[in-house]
């Protein structure tokens, strides 16, 4: 089975070009001008559309089991919605149990993800340190192919790494070639914050942001970063949503150290005025950590991705519906933590980034696809227009509307954070596996379709690392 996209623009993170795009048997075949049509071969009109590496989004958590219940988006809903939004691949996340053995975790995500429509990968969450910790570390880079280690600095008493825990998991993944990441939030002072808000009888979701100020965010943004500097290794920043991460990873960049951050289409566009609405459904629906943030934090957000010290765009797609928010109704803490997006992520950053000139197309490939497999080592098999290539891609309509609603959605959830806007520029066509999957407002997305995606570690990069660090280390000062 092939299929021909015919009369589009090529746009990658780099180049422009007209050309019609071959692919079969899952892969990009050919790339050129008016190639001839194979006997048999569907064929996609792209003229006046922009042929893109399909999205990927390095943050979900399908069917994530958190705070007291299960996020209402599984691998295959999810993932279809992922489709009708030109995301062709997700990275999501393993979270063990404190004490649970990370290999057993692994298998049972595993067995969830089972049913995706898209490709997906995993980054596996060191929620607690021992020996064992440490070799199925090794176990999960060298035989299932996981070459990054999440580390969550907040939701203390539940899955929170303690620092110990990230200098010797940062530690191991420098040796193992793999990429530490952290959710940077200071769960000690979320905590205090917490406790102190709720004596004061602050008990719904306005109080939410206000556990969580900037200045915590950025404190653990810091250390993180100072950690793994000290210890020669790089990181990768999840969900970064202030001014202050982004001058921590600005000024760490500056002096040379390999830190890449994160940001989600959401904060880019909400503030925290959405927790002081009076309709507590519509507040709590909004809960998520790190919050939506005070005005001035957006643009600062926007100017990372210009300056290039953030790297690649997410969602942290993470779904609970009215029920399950209404969990928290006496007590914001009990709120389950997440919000929805990998559906609109693309279309959200085209309208408010390339529409207004902040970005350009080769931007929008960038963050949306190409960043994210670079440092996640799925490039060029993903992230990219090439030959060889497997043919995931997104046919961008730039004059395409469509009004965001929960009315109309494909994610598994009864709210929408963008509700109401209109966005111009929509993936009109995706090809996910060299198949068309979304035709125009068709979604045909195949359960158990998608594969899981290995990716290896980095020895070479990550030796000349170790070798950095050796020379920045301290030296024994002689005696005589
Ligand atoms: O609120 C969020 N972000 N929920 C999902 C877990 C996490 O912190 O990424
Ligand atoms: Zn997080
Ligand atoms: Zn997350």
């Amino acid at each position: 089975m092939s299929v021909l996209i015919k009369g589009g623009t090529v746009v990658t993170d780099s180049d422009t070009y007209r050309a019609d795009v071959l692919c079969a048997n899952g892969t990009v075949q050919a790339i050129g001008k008016d190639l001839d049509v194979p006997a048999g071969c569907e064929i996609i009109d792209a003229s006046g559309q922009y042929v893109m590496p399909g999205g990927i989004d390095p943050h979900t958590h399908m069917q994530l089991p958190f705070m007291g219940t299960v996020a209402s988006e599984d691998f295959y809903t999810g993932t279809a919605a992922a489709l009708a939004g030109g995301t062709t691949s997700i990275i999501d996340f393993v979270i063990p149990s404190p004490g649970q053995s990370l290999l057993d975790a692994f298998e049972t995500w595993q067995g969830w993800a089972e049913k995706a429509a898209t490709d997906y990968a995993f980054h596996v969450a060191i929620t607690w340190w021992d020996d064992s910790v440490r070799r199925d570390m090794e176990t999960l880079v060298r035989e299932h192919g996981v070459n990054s280690f999440k580390h969550f600095m907040a939701y203390k008493g539940a899955i929170m790494a303690t620092d110990d825990i990230l200098v010797e998991s940062f530690s191991r993944c420098l040796e193992l070639g793999a990429v530490p990441t952290v959710h940077a939030e200071n769960g000690e002072l979320v905590y205090h914050l917490q406790q102190k808000l709720l004596a004061e009888g602050m008990t719904g979701p306005e109080a939410h942001p206000l556990s969580r100020p900037p200045q915590v965010e950025g404190e653990a943004a810091s250390r993180a970063i100072r950690i793994a500097g000290t210890l020669g290794a790089p990181i990768y920043l999840v969900h970064v949503s202030t001014k202050d991460a982004v001058d921590e990873i600005a000024y760490a960049r500056q002096q040379g150290q390999p830190v890449y951050g994160e940001c989600l289409a959401g904060h880019l566009v909400l503030d925290d005025s959405v927790y002081r609405n009076p309709d507590w459904g519509q507040a709590a629906a909004h809960v998520m950590s790190p919050p939506f943030r005070p005005e001035g934090h957006q643009e600062a957000l926007w100017h990372g991705l210009q300056a290039g010290n953030l790297q690649t765009t997410a969602t942290d797609h993470c779904c609970f519906c009215a029920d399950q928010k209404a969990m928290g109704k006496e007590d914001f803490t009990k709120i389950p933590n997440g919000t929805a997006g990998v559906e609109d992520r693309m279309a959200v950053l085209w309208d408010e980034g390339v529409n207004t000139g902040k970005l350009s197309i080769n931007d929008f490939v960038a963050l949306t696809s190409t960043n994210t497999a670079r440092i996640f080592n799925l490039y060029p098999r993903k992230g990219a227009v090439q030959v060889g290539s497997d043919a995931d891609l997104v046919v961008w309509d730039p004059n395409g509307t469509r009004t965001i609603s929960a009315a109309t959605h494909h994610q598994n959830i009864d709210f929408n954070i963008f509700e109401g806007k209109t966005v111009r520029g929509i993936p009109r066509h995706t090809v996910s596996q060299g198949k068309w999957v979304w035709r125009d407002g068709e979604l045909r997305a195949e359960r158990g379709a998608g594969r899981y995606l290995e990716r290896p570690a980095y020895p070479g990069v990550f030796e000349l690392l170790e070798r950095r660090a050796e020379l920045n280390a301290p030296k024994a000062v002689p005696r005589h």
